[in-house]
This record gives structure tokens, C-alpha cells and sequence, in this order.
């Protein structure tokens, strides 16, 4: 069992650090301010492997961070995590970078020759980003069986042994290993990231959010 640092306090971080509650792991959900009120009332409800603090208390408390806050935001909240509680320690990335200011449909907020992943990586050379999840939703995240079919979830990274035990979580999640999906170094994280404008309008089209890609070849 490990210790989590979980960055967010949106519908993934709670979603996620209840899983991994569920799973027997110690969570911190972290936030802006210690006395967040939804961290405050998820590790109230969420038994006594849940705390809560900000997010340099939670990056510090974890073995393995997760990076749950909103994309415009997420550069910031990890430099408060602070780079040297990152470093040497996985970082599961499932954040977007969308851009809703000019309206909907919105933008993805990096040029397509970069992502989000990628610029965390760079803000912290020591931490081993793996980028995955941000392709579903929080509820098939952890319940990938909400969805029928042989439906895929990706990874990206540059450490391959990072992504091997990310994997290893996504399988104690309910993903087999035949549809966890590794797209190879970081830089593919482009690729799930732009997905993110294909996955709001399907879900503007269809009226939910419980879909997912199912890659078939011939
Ligand atoms: N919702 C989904 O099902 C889903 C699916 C796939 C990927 N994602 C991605 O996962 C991430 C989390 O999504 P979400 O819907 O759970 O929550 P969200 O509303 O996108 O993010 C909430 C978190 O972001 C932090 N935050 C907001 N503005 C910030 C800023 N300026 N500086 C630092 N931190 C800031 C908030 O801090 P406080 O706690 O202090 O308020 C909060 O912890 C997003 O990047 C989203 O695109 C979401």
C-alpha cells in the first residue's frame, strides 16, 4: 500500500482518493487552502486512510502524486506543491488544458506541438510524469465497466518504469492490461490531450459522459 498525494478537490481528486481508499492506499487531497471546504468534507466521510491539507502538504505526504487540477491551473499548483516533494516520485497527470474564455466550443490551451504534460515535466525535471486518464470520464476512470465494450485508456511518459507501475494501478482499477494502451514518451500526451476538443463535443452529441474510445485494428 502507498501514501497518495491527490491535487484536487474537483469531481477526479475526490473520485480518484476514494478509490484508492477503497483499494487500501492513504490519501491527502490537497488544495489551495488548508481548510478547503470540499477536502475538508471528503476526508470527514472518507474514513480514517483519508486526510486533507494543501497541496505541498499532500505532495509532501505522498509517495506517488496525482495531478487533478483544473489544466490554466495546474502549473501553479504543482510549483506550490513545491518541485523537491515531486521529485523521484511518479506523478500521474490526468489534467486538460481547456480554454473556455472564448466561449464553447472551447480551445485546448497549449499550441499542438506541446501539451500540459509535457510543460510539467519540464517545470519538474526531477518528478516522472505519466500521463493518463484524462481521456474519461472520473466515474469510468475508476469503473471502466460503467462502459461496455473493450474500450482503451493510454499512457504517455518518458519513464518507463513510472509507467509500468502506473499501469499497475490502472489495473487494480478495473483496467485489464490489454486495453491499457502505452503511446509511448511524454510528447504523446499531445495526442490525449487534443482528444479532450473530439471528447466535449461527443459529449455535447450524445448527452453523457460515460463513453470511451475502443481502438480496434485489423
Ligand atoms: N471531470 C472529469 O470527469 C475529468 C475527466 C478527464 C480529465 N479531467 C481533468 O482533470 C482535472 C480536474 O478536473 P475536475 O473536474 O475534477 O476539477 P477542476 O474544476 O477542473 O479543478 C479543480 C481543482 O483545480 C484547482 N484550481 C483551480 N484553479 C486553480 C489555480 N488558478 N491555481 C491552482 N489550482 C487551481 C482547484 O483548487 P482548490 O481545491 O483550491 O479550489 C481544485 O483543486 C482537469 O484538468 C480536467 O480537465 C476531468
Amino acid at each position: 500500500m502507498a501514501n497518495f498525494g491527490v491535487l484536487g478537490t474537483g469531481v477526479v481528486g475526490p473520485t480518484i482518493g476514494s478509490k484508492l481508499i477503497e483499494l487500501g492506499h492513504s490519501v491527502m487531497l490537497g488544495a489551495r487552502d488548508a481548510a478547503n471546504e470540499k477536502a475538508t468534507a471528503w476526508a470527514a466521510d472518507a474514513g480514517e486512510l483519508a486526510h486533507h491539507g494543501t497541496f505541498r502538504d499532500a505532495a509532501q505526504f505522498g509517495n506517488v502524486i496525482v495531478n487533478a487540477t483544473l489544466g490554466l491551473g495546474s502549473l501553479a499548483a504543482l510549483e506550490a506543491a513545491g518541485t523537491e516533494n515531486l521529485a523521484g516520485k511518479v506523478l500521474i497527470d490526468i489534467s486538460n488544458l481547456l480554454d473556455f474564455s472564448n466561449g464553447f466550443p472551447p480551445s485546448v490551451g497549449v499550441p499542438s506541438t506541446d501539451s500540459l504534460a509535457e510543460q510539467i515535466q519540464r517545470a519538474h525535471p526531477d518528478a516522472r510524469v505519466v500521463k493518463t486518464l484524462n481521456t474519461a470520464t472520473a466515474s469510468v476512470m475508476v469503473d471502466p465497466s460503467r462502459v461496455p465494450g473493450e474500450h482503451q485508456v493510454f499512457v504517455s511518459g518518458d519513464d518507463a518504469d513510472a509507467k509500468a507501475s502506473v499501469t499497475d494501478l490502472l489495473v487494480s482499477f478495473g483496467w485489464p492490461a490489454s486495453r491499457i494502451l502505452d503511446l509511448g514518451g511524454i510528447a504523446t500526451a499531445r495526442a490525449t490531450e487534443f482528444y479532450i476538443l473530439l471528447w466535449v463535443q461527443l459529449y455535447s452529441t450524445l448527452g453523457t459522459s460515460e463513453f470511451n474510445i475502443e481502438v480496434h485494428r485489423a
